[in-house]
């Protein structure tokens, strides 16, 4: 502990330093909104407990300027909680989870976890990359590969260092995947940095290397419900910036076909509430119990764009979702059957969270006319994703 609040006072002073040499170029506007910034900013560790296993687990809470509060633990590189206000300026946690690291230990539904080495699913668990066949991914969901299999990212414990930068505060976490781990090929250095900006962002940037070509795909799994736990999701108003969408066969593979939106209850290029139309009876979503597919965003490359906008007209909370990544995962917690009690004893029912997982799409390595997935010795896998909190 003595050694992290050392490390914590040397970041601070840096920290300090930095702002400072921006202050001067920026006048004394800048310099006094800067100060005040730094004052407020916070990083408290705690210890949140051990695994069977016996690795210690480190609960990092973060404070940004604004009062926004974020609490991240190293086990699943995990958001347990996100504490934003309302338009009146009351504060409520909106992302699912538990109180202690038992319930995630235990039955987590990927709760507000990073998700990987691959997001979402892999066919049958097998692919061929460079005329090799990869036949021994876990099989963890029918007769599919999910999330990364049985141990996928969200049931590791990642080494972590807190992140202070100008404009927030944050965590960075790495995570070593050796070779031949739940059958992919190669070993994968991946990080995961969030920052709790002034802005009112989770800012996540991922990056990641590999020594063998291998499948990458990682996301954050978010619960979010912007009423704070009040009632399900379905009054959720969404938008999404995407005219086409991966369609699914009943294990939920992407068959392939990029087809339009326009006309179905999968269009959300104008917002509408998530509960409009999730019972129609339209195959895709008799497939998937409700949403939970991947939507095709309207970019051409990597620049950072808005994929997602969400407003809960109770609360006026905002949320907007940003990426670098070309496609979304909406799930609309068609999962949660009231047989999970989350934090203070919540129950939660049928669709209590919804998840927008920024990613490349489901099944790419045995899709090559999807975006590729195959990150290569000598290259970088970098990406990032915001999710930013406002009202209205
Ligand atoms: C993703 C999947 C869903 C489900 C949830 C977690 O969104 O697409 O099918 O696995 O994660 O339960």
């Amino acid at each position: 502990m003595d050694r992290i609040k050392a490390q914590f006072l040397g970041l601070a002073v840096v920290a300090a330093v930095a702002s400072m040499v921006l202050c001067s170029c920026h006048g004394t506007q800048s310099a006094v909104a800067t100060k005040e910034a730094k004052q407020k900013m916070d990083i408290q560790v705690e210890s949140f407990g051990s695994t069977p296993e016996g690795r210690q687990v480190r609960l990092y809470r973060l404070t940004n300027a604004k009062g926004l509060k974020a609490a991240i633990m190293t086990y699943g590189a995990t958001v347990i909680s996100l504490e934003v206000p309302d338009r009146a300026g009351k504060m409520d946690d909106i992302v699912l989870g538990y109180d202690n690291l038992d319930g995630y230990l235990k039955n987590s539904p990927y709760f507000g976890a990073i998700v990987g080495r691959y997001g979402n699913r892999i066919g049958k668990g097998r692919f061929t990359l460079d005329g090799v066949e990869y036949d021994k991914l876990a099989i963890n969901n029918g007769e599919n590969h999910l999330h990364g299999g049985l141990k996928g990212f969200d049931k590791v414990v990642w080494d972590d260092e807190p992140v202070w930068r100008p404009n927030g505060v944050g965590v960075k976490l790495s995570y070593l995947s050796e070779d031949g781990e739940e059958g992919y090929p190669g070993n994968l250095q991946s990080t995961v940095t969030y920052v709790l900006t002034n802005d009112n962002e989770l800012r996540i940037e991922y990056e990641a290397t590999a020594d063998k070509a291998t499948p990458v795909n990682l996301t954050h799994h978010g619960y979010f419900n912007l009423t704070g736990g009040a009632r399900d999701i379905l009054g959720h108003v969404l938008a999404l910036n995407a005219d086409k969408f991966t369609p699914v066969d009943k294990g939920l593979i992407p068959t392939g076909e990029l087809p339009a939106v326009k006309g179905t209850p999968m269009d959300f290029t104008k917002a509408a509430a998530i509960g409009a139309r999730i019972d129609d009876d339209y195959e895709q979503l008799r497939f998937g119990g409700g949403y939970d597919h991947n939507w095709i965003l309207n970019k051409d490359g990597k620049e950072l764009t808005v994929a997602a906008k969400v407003y809960e007209p109770t609360t006026g909370r905002v949320m907007e979702v940003r990426t670098t990544e070309p496609g979304i995962q909406f799930y609309s917690g068609n999962f949660l059957d009231g047989t999970i009690t989350g934090k203070e004893n919540q129950v939660y029912q049928h669709r209590w969270g919804f998840c927008l997982e920024t990613q490349h799409y489901p099944d790419s390595p045995n899709k090559p006319h999807f975006p590729s997935t195959i990150l290569r010795p000598g290259q970088k896998y970098e990406t990032t994703t915001i999710y930013r909190f406002s009202t209205k």
